[in-house]
């Protein structure tokens, strides 16, 4: 963090966004053939793919649990989806980000029907910009439901920092390397309204003020985000029906 750059040119953000306004987002279910569902996801410059696999046996067996499917959850940077080449393999970031994430899924899935079963979510950052556990949680969502798991409601992730001063929703990489803080939202999203928080990060200060607005700006930009994610799931599915017709 640190004050070197200007995050606000005359009222507006480095990219020309206003303070509440997402990146562009594109969301594509279904990308995958041998994943049971899957989904290509962009935000901004991030670049995301999530796999499912399951319900499935889970290896190694002691890891079974017999009254409820285990869900596992891994985050994963290609090397060459940041500036300076990432080093293969797990390390403290992303097993932290595979966790909250994990946790965040956890009460949502219907773990109960599928005992001694395994849920296996894959997401892998191709590009990444600031903000892709958030992307890879939209997407990860979308790919559960196409894999058919059955769950309580939506998952739907964004950002909002504090960048010279103010509040901005969904930070680029320039926001949230040089902002004053940091702040990563999921939600439940049930019956199109939002039910409950899933995941609150915090990486720097706000007061308590700040949090509210953060708070209300980041729930206006998940009711965005989850039409999108409804709408790549329709798509799919109606794209699926007129394949059957055709065949
Ligand atoms: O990506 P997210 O905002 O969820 O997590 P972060 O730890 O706040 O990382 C912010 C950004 O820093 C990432 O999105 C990448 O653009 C960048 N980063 C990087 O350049 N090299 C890394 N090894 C990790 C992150």
């Amino acid at each position: 963090m640190s004050e070197d750059i200007q995050l606000i040119v005359d009222g507006k953000r480095l990219d020309g966004r206003d303070f509440n306004e997402l990146r562009p987002i594109k969301i594509e279910a279904g990308i995958l053939k041998r994943a049971d569902g899957s989904c290509y996801i962009e935000m901004g410059k991030n670049k995301v793919v999530a796999a499912v696999y399951g319900p499935r046996e889970v290896h190694p067996r002691h890891l079974q649990d017999p009254s409820k499917a285990v869900v596992r959850y891994r985050y994963n940077m290609a090397p060459f989806s940041v500036e300076e080449r990432k080093r293969p393999g797990p390390d403290r970031r992303s097993v932290e980000i595979s966790k909250v994430s994990r946790e965040a899924f956890e009460p949502v899935i219907m773990k109960e029907l599928f005992p001694r079963s395994g849920i296996d979510i894959f997401v892998e950052v191709l590009q990444a910009d600031a903000g892709t556990r958030t992307a890879c949680i939209n997407a990860a969502t979308v790919a559960l439901v196409d894999a058919g798991i059955p769950m309580k409601g939506l998952i739907t992730s964004v950002a909002v920092a504090k960048a010279d001063g103010v509040l901005v929703l969904d930070p680029m990489k320039e926001e949230d390397n040089y902002g004053e803080a940091d702040v990563p939202f999921a939600f439940l999203i049930r019956n199109g309204k939002i039910e409950s928080i899933a995941l609150l990060q915090m990486d720097g200060r706000l007061s308590a003020e700040e949090l509210k607005k953060a708070t209300q700006m980041a729930k206006e930009g998940a009711m965005k985000i989850y039409e999108l994610q409804r709408e790549a799931i329709m798509k799919k599915y109606s794209s699926e029906e007129i394949e059957e017709q055709v065949i």
